[in-house]
C-alpha cells in the first residue's frame, strides 16, 4: 500500500530523505503498485533537452492499478458515486468490481470500432459515469485520451483534434447544466466538419434530445457496448508511454497539448492523494472540478482510484436546484474530503450562510482548495462555516504540466498559514530565483517559482512540438522548470502564490491567454486591433478586460459592438473567455517600437491609474487620458 504520512515530523524527515535519495525514495513508493515488469533504472534526465524518464524499462497498466488490483480487497466498495445535475434523478454507484468490468466492456467497444495503442481520442463530454469509464477503457488498450472541456466552442473543440490528429471523438447527445440543457452533439457536428482525421463519432444517449446523424461516422455508445465481454486484457505500457494529452494556455500562441506519461503520473497522483488529503480506508472523497481539466484526471480518476478510494463524481453546477447543493451531496454521500476552487467558495460565501447551516456537515474531516489563490476572507469562511473550525484546508498549488500537486499542506500533520499552500511535497524541490535567474536562498522574499529537480508526474513534452516544450518551460532560466508564478516565501519556509507573471490570466480557476483572446476578438471584420488584460474580481478571482480599437468608418452603437465581440468570443474559444469588460478606444497606448504597454492597461483595469509611472516612451501619450476617462 502506498504509504502515508502520520505527523509534521514524519513529513519533515521524508522530506528530506526524498530529497537527499530521491531515487531510493520514489522506487520505494513505486514498489506499492502492480508491475508486468519492473523498472531497470529510476530516474534518468536532462531539463536543458526536457528528456526525462521515469522507472526506465517498466511495464505496466494504469488501469490494472486502478482497477484489477482492488478486485481482490475490495470488490464491493463503491469506486465512482455519480451524482446526476437533478436531485430527482438517482445517484450511481458503481463498485470497483463494476467499473472494472464496464471498462472492460468499453475497452472491448473502442476496439472493435477500430482503436488501438498509440491512437488518439478526444473526449467532449458532461460529468457522467460514461466519462470516467471511457477515459480508463482509453488506458486499458493504451489509446492516448485527450479530453476537451465541454464548455470550449466547436472552433477551439476542432483545433484540439486536428493538433493531436484524434480518429475518435466520445460524446453524448446533449449536457443537463443547471436548469440548461446544452447541445453537445451539435457542437461535435460543426468540429469534425473540419477535422479530416476524425473516423468515428461514439455518442451517449444522456438527455435524449434529437440529434443529427451520420450513419458512416456516428455510433451510438449503448449500440457499441451491447454484446461486448466485461474482461478486457489490459495492454502492455511502457512507463513513458503517453497517457493522455490535455490541452491548456500559455502565454503565446494557440493552446498547447501537455503530455503526461504512464508509470510516474500514477506513482506521483495516488502518493499525493492519500498523502495530502489523508485519505483513510472507507472514506468518501469528491472533487468538485470538471474531468476537463487536470484536477479532473488527476484527483477525480486516476489518484483516487489507484488509491482505492471511493471518489464521488458530480454532474451539476454548485447552485443548482439552490446555493445549498454541494452541501446537500456532502450531507447525502457523507463526504469525508471536500476538494474545491476558490471561486466557488466565493460565489457560495456570497450566497449566505443559510445555505449551509440547513446541512450536516459533520463527516468533513478535510477541505482542498486548488486552481487559483485563495482569499483571507474565502479561507475563514471555508475553513469556519463549511469546516466549522475543526477541518484542515489543504491549498494545493501545481498546474497542468506538473500532473499532480507540488505545494500543500499534508492535512492534519502541517501547521496551517490562511492563504500559504505551505510547504512542498516529498520529492519536490522547488526555489526561488530572481529575473536574472539567481537562486534567492534566503526568506521572507518574493521570486520566481522553479523547480529544480524532476518529479514522476511532470509534463514530458507539447504534443507535436517538443521544441516549444523547452522553450516554454525550461528555457527562461537554466536546468530549471520555470512555472510562470511568483511565490513569497516566509521565514518558516511557507511558500505563498502570488500568481502568474506572464500573459496568463486566471479567470474561475480556468487558465486563460489573454493573446487567445485577442486573436478571438481580431476575428470580428471590424475591430482593428485588441489587448486583453486581468483585473481583480470578486468571485472570478480574475476577470477578463478588454481594449478595442475599431475602424474608422463603423457606425454601430457600443452596446452592439460590445455584444458583437462577446458572441465573437463564446464562438472561438467558448463562454468562459467572454470578456467581463469591453473598452472601446481612440487608440492603445504603444511604445515607439510598437509595443502595447500592458502596465497602463491593468493598471486602469484594476482601477489604480491614479499611479501610472512613466507614460513618457508612449507614441501618442494622449490615448491615456481617453482611455482613463472612459475606463468600465
Ligand atoms: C494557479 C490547476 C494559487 C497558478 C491545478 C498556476 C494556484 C495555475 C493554485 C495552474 C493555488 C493553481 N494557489 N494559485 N493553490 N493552484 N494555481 O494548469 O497560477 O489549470 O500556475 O492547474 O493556477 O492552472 P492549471
Amino acid at each position: 500500500m502506498t504509504p502515508r504520512i502520520g505527523s509534521f515530523e514524519e513529513y519533515q524527515a521524508t522530506y528530506n530523505q526524498s530529497v537527499q535519495d530521491p531515487e531510493g525514495f520514489w522506487s520505494s513508493i513505486a514498489d506499492t503498485f502492480t508491475w508486468k515488469k519492473k523498472w531497470d533504472k529510476v530516474l534518468e534526465w536532462d531539463f536543458r533537452q526536457l528528456d526525462v524518464k521515469w522507472f526506465v524499462g517498466g511495464k505496466l497498466n494504469i488501469t490494472e492499478n486502478c482497477l484489477d488490483r482492488h478486485l481482490a480487497t475490495r470488490p464491493d466498495q463503491a469506486a465512482i458515486i455519480w451524482e446526476p445535475n437533478d436531485p430527482n434523478e438517482d445517484t450511481i454507484t458503481l463498485t470497483y468490481r463494476q467499473l472494472h468490468a464496464e471498462v472492460c466492456k468499453m475497452a472491448n467497444a473502442l476496439k472493435a470500432l477500430g482503436a488501438k495503442k498509440g491512437d488518439r481520442i478526444c473526449f467532449y463530454m458532461p460529468m457522467v459515469p460514461e466519462l470516467a469509464i471511457a477515459v480508463l477503457a482509453c488506458a486499458r488498450i493504451g489509446a492516448i485520451h485527450s479530453v476537451v472541456f465541454a464548455g470550449f466552442s466547436a472552433s477551439a473543440l476542432a483545433d484540439r483534434i486536428n493538433d493531436a490528429t484524434c480518429s475518435m471523438v466520445i460524446c453524448s447527445d446533449g449536457n443537463f447544466r443547471g436548469s440548461k440543457k446544452i447541445a453537445v452533439k451539435d457542437v461535435v457536428d460543426e468540429a469534425v466538419a473540419n477535422t479530416p482525421s476524425i473516423k468515428k463519432v461514439l455518442v451517449l444517449r444522456r438527455t435524449g434530445q434529437a440529434v443529427n446523424w451520420d450513419d458512416h461516422r456516428d455510433v451510438w455508445m449503448h449500440d457499441a457496448l451491447d454484446g461486448m465481454s466485461t474482461e478486457c486484457e489490459a495492454e502492455e505500457m511502457d512507463s513513458e508511454d503517453t497517457l493522455f494529452i490535455l490541452y491548456t494556455s500559455g502565454s503565446t500562441g494557440k493552446p498547447k497539448g501537455v503530455v503526461h506519461s504512464t508509470a510516474g503520473y500514477m506513482v506521483y497522483t495516488t502518493y499525493s492523494f492519500k498523502n495530502v488529503f489523508q485519505y483513510e480506508d472507507g472514506d468518501v472523497y469528491w472533487c468538485t472540478a470538471d474531468i476537463g481539466w487536470i484536477t479532473g484526471h488527476s484527483y477525480i480518476i486516476y489518484g483516487p482510484l489507484s488509491a482505492g478510494a471511493t471518489t464521488v463524481m458530480f454532474e451539476g453546477v454548485p447552485t443548482f436546484p439552490d446555493a445549498g447543493r454541494f452541501w446537500e451531496i456532502v450531507d447525502k454521500l457523507k463526504v469525508n474530503q471536500f476538494y474545491t476552487a476558490p471561486t466557488a467558495i466565493r460565489a457560495l460565501m456570497a450566497k449566505g450562510d443559510e445555505f449551509v447551516e440547513k446541512h450536516d456537515l459533520s463527516s468533513i474531516k478535510v477541505l482542498g482548495s486548488v486552481g487559483e489563490p485563495i482569499n483571507e476572507e474565502a479561507w475563514h469562511w471555508y475553513h469556519d462555516m463549511v469546516g466549522k473550525g475543526k477541518s484542515p484546508i489543504v491549498d494545493t498549488w501545481w498546474q497542468t504540466e506538473t500532473g499532480g500537486i507540488m505545494i500543500s499542506p499534508i492535512a492534519n500533520s502541517t501547521p496551517l498559514k490562511p492563504c500559504f499552500a505551505t510547504k512542498p511535497m516529498p520529492g519536490i524541490q522547488p526555489v526561488l530565483v530572481d529575473s536574472d535567474g539567481n537562486e534567492i536562498t534566503e526568506n521572507e522574499v518574493e521570486g520566481l517559482l522553479c523547480v529544480k529537480f524532476p518529479w514522476p508526474s511532470m509534463i514530458r513534452t507539447t504534443y507535436g512540438n517538443h521544441e516549444r516544450a523547452i522553450n516554454t518551460y525550461f528555457k527562461m532560466f537554466d536546468n530549471k522548470y520555470f512555472t510562470g508564478d511568483a511565490a513569497k516565501r516566509d521565514s518558516d519556509g511557507n511558500y505563498r502564490i502570488i500568481g502568474r507573471v506572464d500573459d496568463v490570466i486566471n479567470v474561475s480557476g480556468h487558465r486563460m491567454g489573454t493573446a487567445e483572446v485577442e486573436d478571438a476578438i481580431d476575428q470580428h471584420p471590424e475591430v482593428v486591433e485588441a489587448a486583453v488584460v486581468g483585473y481583480p474580481h470578486d468571485i472570478k478571482g480574475q476577470g477578463i478586460y478588454a481594449y478595442i480599437t475599431m475602424a474608422d468608418n463603423v457606425q454601430k452603437d457600443e452596446d452592439t459592438i460590445v455584444k458583437e465581440i462577446r458572441d465573437v468570443v463564446s464562438k472561438h474559444i467558448g463562454p468562459i473567455a467572454k470578456p467581463d469588460k469591453i473598452q472601446v478606444v481612440k487608440g492603445l497606448p504603444k511604445t515607439r517600437s510598437g509595443k502595447i504597454m500592458r502596465r497602463i492597461l491593468r493598471k486602469v483595469a484594476e482601477g489604480t491609474a491614479g499611479n501610472l509611472g512613466d507614460t513618457s516612451t508612449l507614441l501618442d501619450p494622449s490615448v491615456v487620458d481617453d482611455i482613463k476617462a472612459g475606463a468600465k
